[in-house]
C-alpha cells in the first residue's frame, strides 16, 4: 500500500455540488426509463457511496447488483478479473441494466466490463459515472449518464481513494502531492 503522502485539501467538488448534481442524474434516469425496471450495478469499491445515494434519487423499481473488477499485473500486460458479488445466474439476462462507476479515466475497465456483460444477453446496458476524466482517455466509452467532467487531476473522497484511504471524505478533493 502507498505510503499516505499528503492530506488533501483542495476541494473540488464540494458536498452540496455532489447532492444536487446526483438529484438532478436521478430525475433524468427515472425520466428515461419511465415504467421500467431497472438494474442498478454497483462498481465496487469506488462506486459504492455513488450508488447508495443515486438509488435514492430514482423513483423506479430497482434491483442492486454488485461486482468487483482487480487488476494483476504480470510480467508483459496487466489484466482484469471480475468477480460478481451474486448467487445464481441470469441475474441481468433481457433486464435494462445501468452501470454505476465513479470515474472513468483511461476507458479501460468500463471497455472490459462492458464487453463481459454483454455476454450476459442483458436487453440494454448504459453507463452512469460521477466523474468524467477525458484527458487520459484511451478507448472510447459510451457515457450516458455523467456527474462532473473533471481535469487531468488525481482525485480522492466519496468512494474514491489514494492507496484505498480517504474514501470516506464526504467531498471529492485533488490529492496534493507537495
Ligand atoms: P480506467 O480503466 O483508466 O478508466 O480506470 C478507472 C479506475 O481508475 C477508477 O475506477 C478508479 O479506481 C481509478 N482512478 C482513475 N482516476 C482516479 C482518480 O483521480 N482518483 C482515484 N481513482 C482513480
Ligand atoms: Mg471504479
Amino acid at each position: 500500500m502507498p505510503e499516505i503522502i499528503s492530506i488533501p485539501k483542495t476541494i473540488l467538488l464540494s458536498e452540496a455540488q455532489i447532492r444536487n448534481r446526483i438529484r438532478e442524474l436521478g430525475k433524468q434516469i427515472s425520466k428515461d426509463y419511465e415504467n421500467q425496471e431497472l438494474v442498478l450495478v454497483c462498481v465496487l469499491r469506488g462506486a459504492a457511496l455513488f450508488f447508495a445515494d443515486l438509488a435514492r434519487e430514482i423513483s423506479l423499481p430497482l434491483r442492486f447488483e454488485f461486482l468487483q473488477t482487480s487488476s494483476y499485473n504480470d510480467s508483459t500486460e496487466p489484466s482484469k478479473n471480475i468477480k460478481f458479488i451474486r448467487s445464481g445466474s441470469g441475474y441481468i439476462e433481457n433486464k435494462d441494466v445501468l452501470i454505476v462507476e465513479d470515474i472513468i479515466d483511461s476507458g479501460q475497465t468500463l471497455k472490459f466490463l462492458m464487453k463481459h456483460l454483454r455476454t450476459l444477453n442483458p436487453k440494454t446496458i448504459k453507463i452512469c459515472t460521477l466523474l468524467d476524466k477525458p484527458a487520459r482517455r484511451q478507448v472510447s466509452v459510451p457515457i450516458d449518464y455523467s456527474g462532473f467532467e473533471i481535469p487531468n487531476v488525481f482525485v480522492v473522497g466519496y468512494g474514491l481513494d489514494y492507496g484505498q484511504m480517504y474514501r470516506n471524505l464526504p467531498y471529492i478533493a485533488v490529492l496534493e502531492t507537495t
